[in-house]
């Protein structure tokens, strides 16, 4: 079964035909909310917000644990993770849509793993492509169907938050050859990857990055409301694409 999690601007899909919700028990405490069960076009899909159905959860306060956990024990094998990111070059403005390839991971204190504890034996997973290819490609033939263009790579940098970044961090992100900065790829991947599940990402620009573009002095906030208005609007006819190709 396929699940979308929804992040900022993507608290709900208004073409999912609602069935149920399911507030899912995990060991790991509690997922960002109730899973919602329904259909895209006669399709199954699970959707799930990232942020909570009220975007009141802050990208460190997310456990990202349950909600992968939760999205697993309720039979996902295959995730579709949408996330709002600035763009760090300048071809990546706002409205840019990258399917990623790589990550680099700033965070920290965040849960990260589910192999750890007295019990579990110490596991290390293979992260060399940390996402899945199969659904890197669904997703590529989605936005194609969809007539959207795309970056077909791009390294996402992974940051704490939720402040944005300085200057000097975004000059460092691109010297570590990040495209594309946001706060909740990581650990949500290396997760996904633990429990087997097939999992990619689409990066939604909705700012250019601090210091970049529009962005030289100070992040200009209204617009990035705009724009996640904008491109929520196109991923959700992706989506759509996806769900359908998915379930071919
Ligand atoms: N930085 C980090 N996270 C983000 C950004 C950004 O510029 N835009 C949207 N999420």
């Amino acid at each position: 079964m396929l699940a979308i999690i929804g992040g900022s601007g993507l608290t709900q899909l208004a073409n999912l035909e609602i069935t149920r919700r399911q507030v899912v028990r995990t060991p790991y405490g509690d997922a960002s909310g109730p899973l919602t069960f329904g259909h895209i076009k006669e399709h199954e899909v699970v959707f799930l917000a990232r942020h909570g159905y009220g975007h009141t959860l802050a990208p460190h306060e997310i456990n990202y644990r349950a909600n992968l956990w939760a999205l697993h024990d309720q039979g996902v094998t295959d995730v579709v993770s949408v996330a709002s990111v600035g763009g760090i070059p300048a071809d990546h403005g706002p409205g840019t849509l990258v399917i990623p390839d790589q990550i680099l991971d700033y965070t920290y204190g965040r849960k990260s793993t589910y192999f750890e504890g007295s019990e579990a034996p110490v596991t290390h997973i293979d992260f060399t492509e940390p996402y899945c290819d199969k659904m890197r490609r669904l997703c590529m033939q989605a936005a194609d169907l969809a007539g959207e263009k795309y970056f077909d790579a791009g390294v996402y940098a992974t940051m704490q938050g939720p402040r944005l970044e300085t200057k000097a961090e975004v000059n460092r992100l691109e010297r570590d050859g990040a495209t594309i900065v946001g706060m909740t790829g990581m650990p949500e991947a290396a997760l996904a990857k633990e429990l087997g599940l097939c999992y990619a990402a689409i990066g939604v620009v909705v700012n250019y990055a601090a210091g970049r573009g529009n962005n030289a002095t100070a992040i200009q906030f209204d617009e990035i409301g705009r724009e996640l208005e904008r491109s929520m609007h196109r991923v959700r006819a992706i989506l759509e694409h996806v769900v359908m190709i998915h379930a071919d």
